[in-house]
């Protein structure tokens, strides 16, 4: 079994045309957490749960969006397939502020078999970008449990209650290619392939294990250019943040010719077809206790 260096899901980074159209969609309709706005360098920072950050970047004319991933010449994605999850029970209520800030969705029913339904809500923002609520178990039961809890959101009857990320998407033209680096170069526990579709999963945990049925843990889906369930697309040039062992990745980096970046921050990595994967420590209260 591999013991992988990834912990957890940290951060997303989207591609988005117009920032005040962003915060009324993130902020008004979903009710995350602004942590930076600043127009003049095209960002939008919003806290998701206590410790992950979705980012929104508005391009600009000669310049990258932070100055700190220059040099791996991070983007935000375009329309990238990703997944919030909201506590189990809440999907009804959800669904009914969708339908009450007219935006159109549909439910798709993604148990296996046998299970109880878990009911995916899909829609789309103002920029094309592919959104899914799942339902989690928040209760802290079994070992699928993330490093990074999601949190019982605060009620707020006016926005939908987001717990965490969850998943997120990302196309790769060169898929065999992608399956074999993902585990070999940076330590993705590498969970299942579908047989129908070129469509890759990786566990970002400790180690590769079941998805659905209501876990809380996070997950990174590689799919080769294609359209998915609920017509989405899986993103290109996105740039992705994962808490890490980040020396522990470092060390497998070397060696594989992917450039990257290594400073106080951790490491941000250009993996090929655009992507850029940032590997972070995680918060220092959250860290592991030296016995
Ligand atoms: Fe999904």
């Amino acid at each position: 079994m591999i013991n992988s260096p990834i912990l957890d899901l940290a951060t997303l980074t989207l591609e988005v045309t117009n920032l005040e159209t962003a915060k009324s969609f993130y902020v008004g309709l979903l009710g995350l957490k602004p942590t930076l706005y600043d127009p003049e360098s095209g960002i939008l920072e919003l806290r998701v749960g206590e410790y992950q950050s979705l980012r929104l970047w508005k391009p600009l004319t000669r310049r990258c969006n932070s100055e700190r991933l220059k040099q791996v010449e991070a983007r935000g994605g375009t329309h990238v397939h990703f997944a919030l999850q909201i506590p189990k029970g809440s999907r009804q209520d959800a669904q009914n502020l969708l339908t009450l800030y007219g935006v159109n969705w549909q439910e798709i029913d993604l148990a296996n078999a046998g299970e109880e339904p878990d009911l995916g809500t899909y829609f789309f923002d103002p920029f094309g970008h592919g959104l899914e609520l799942r339902e989690v178990a928040l209760e802290r039961t079994d070992s699928r449990f993330p490093v990074i809890p999601p949190v019982r959101p605060t009620q707020d009857a006016r926005t939908i209650p987001i717990a965490g990320l969850r998943e997120v998407a990302l196309a790769f033209t060169r898929f065999e290619n992608m399956l074999e680096r993902l585990p070999h170069a940076y330590g993705f526990a590498f969970a299942d392939q579908m047989e129908n579709r070129a469509f890759g999963q990786f566990t970002l945990g400790p180690s590769a294990e079941k998805d659905g049925q209501f876990t809380p843990r996070r997950w990174l889906y590689c799919w080769d250019p294609q359209v998915g369930l609920a017509d989405m697309l899986g993103g290109e040039h996105v740039t992705v943040g994962f808490f890490a062992d980040v020396e522990a990745v470092r060390v497998r980096l070397e060696g594989t010719g992917l450039e990257y970046l290594h400073d106080e921050h951790g490491l941000a990595v250009r993996d090929t077809e655009g992507h850029v994967f940032e590997f972070l420590d995680l918060p220092k209260e959250l860290e592991p206790r030296a016995p």
